[in-house]
């Protein structure tokens, strides 16, 4: 198996650049444990690059990133730069000239975190949402007529494709097919009145190709109320864009932070480099003190080991996260502590080089791997 890898670095903005340095200190620990060697390449592609050059990336910037392995992406945003100036000019015209149609985003309560729900214990919140990343309500189809007139007038297209839907679908079940068999559909048919009952009807089509996993489907609004309640319902949480957008923040917040939570920008076919990074973005009113949680980014890079075929390295690495949370460890802020990204970075790097490694039959596997 390869083992050598060329990884485009993009540290982006605020806390992206706390906590990527720290994930790359932890990725060059599993490299030293399991063999593996990693070329970083960096790219300052950014809101402060912006800023001076007005572009969030170069013209041919796709082009610079396609010959990578992988892409591993801190955050982008910043208060001087409208945010969907730098989601559309950067993260955007990756997923999608990539074809990275799934983000995959693990939700689990780690021990050692605190929930804010009263009656949590770790096991009972432990589940996956697979969000269409590539269409749906984030379309730059529309436009605006009559502009500052009495009549002015809005219009945002949403694109729901059968392409597009059936593979975000099938990847979901055969993700379930791997875990506790389990899909559930997130959708809004009662008041979007063509492209969620289409979404249904193609769930419902998928479904039949895999008769073993059980399936459920909620309306957005009651689902957002069962994740707070009963989040142990859930195993693969499939949803378009938008709401998969929302049910993954939601998921890490009643999992304890923001700050722990990663995610995988996946082209599962292989034919363009997939992107990780973790769920939060630059997080302005933080940045700067070196207090971010770095686990949401570290994490990110065990999804990356996965999907670059290492489920053992990244098996130990969401151990090491876990051993390091366990004991009386370091601790950012944001999971009621005083340590600095760098401490908590720092322990879990170590753990990496020390920890017994997991058996991947008995440990969990990582997510990533068990879907391909
Ligand atoms: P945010 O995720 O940056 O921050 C939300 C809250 O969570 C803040 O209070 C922040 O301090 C806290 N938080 C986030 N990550 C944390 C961490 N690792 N450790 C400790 N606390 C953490 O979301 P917000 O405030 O909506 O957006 C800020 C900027 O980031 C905006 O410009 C937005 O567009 C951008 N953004 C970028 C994303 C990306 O690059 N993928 C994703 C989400 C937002
Ligand atoms: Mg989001």
């Amino acid at each position: 198996m390869k083992s050598g890898y060329n990884i485009a670095v993009i540290p982006g903005d605020g806390i992206g650049r706390e906590v990527v340095p720290e994930a790359i200190r932890v990725l060059e620990a599993a490299g030293r444990r399991f063999g593996l060697q990693f070329q970083w390449k960096f790219f300052d592609w950014s809101c402060e690059t912006y800023l001076q050059t007005g572009k969030m990336m170069p013209t041919d910037g796709l082009q610079q990133l396609r010959t990578f392995d992988a892409i591993f992406l801190g955050a982008v945003g910043h208060p001087e730069v409208p945010d969907h100036v730098s989601l559309w000019g950067l993260l955007i015209p990756i997923r999608r000239g990539f074809q990275q149609y799934v983000n995959l985003r693990p939700v689990r309560h780690l021990p050692g975190i605190v929930s804010p729900l009263r009656d949590a214990a770790p096991g009972r919140i432990d589940f996956c949402v697979v969000r269409e990343n590539n269409e749906g309500e984030y379309s730059n189809i529309g436009g605006r007529l009559f502009e500052n007139t009495d009549a002015e007038l809005v219009v945002q297209e949403s694109v729901f494709t059968r392409r597009g839907c059936d593979r975000i679908l099938r990847y979901a079940f055969q993700l379930a097919a791997t875990r506790k068999r389990h899909v559930t559909s997130a959708t809004k048919s009662n008041g979007i009145v063509f492209t969620m009952p289409y979404w249904d009807e193609r769930f419902a089509h998928v479904a039949k190709e895999f008769p073993g996993i059980r399936t459920d489907e909620y309306h957005i609004d009651i689902l957002t109320a069962h994740f707070v309640r009963h989040p142990e319902w859930f195993d693969v949480v499939v949803g378009s864009n938008l709401f998969g957008d929302i049910l993954s923040d939601l998921g890490p917040a009643i999992a304890g932070s923001i700050g722990i939570a990663p995610s995988a920008n996946l082209n599962p076919e292989g034919e363009f480099p997939s992107m990780f990074e973790p769920v939060h973005g630059s997080a302005p009113d933080i940045a700067g003190q070196g207090i971010a949680n770095p686990i949401g980014q570290i994490w990110s890079g065990a999804m990356m080991l996965a999907h670059l075929g290492h489920a053992q390295a990244a098996a130990t690495l969401e151990r090491a996260i876990e051993s390091a949370l366990a004991g009386e460890g370091p601790k950012t802020p944001d999971i009621g502590g005083s340590a600095s990204t760098a401490e908590l970075g720092d322990a879990i790097a170590q753990a990496v080089g020390k920890i017994a490694v997991p058996e991947l039959d008995s440990a969990r596997r990582p997510e990533e791997s068990r879907a391909t």
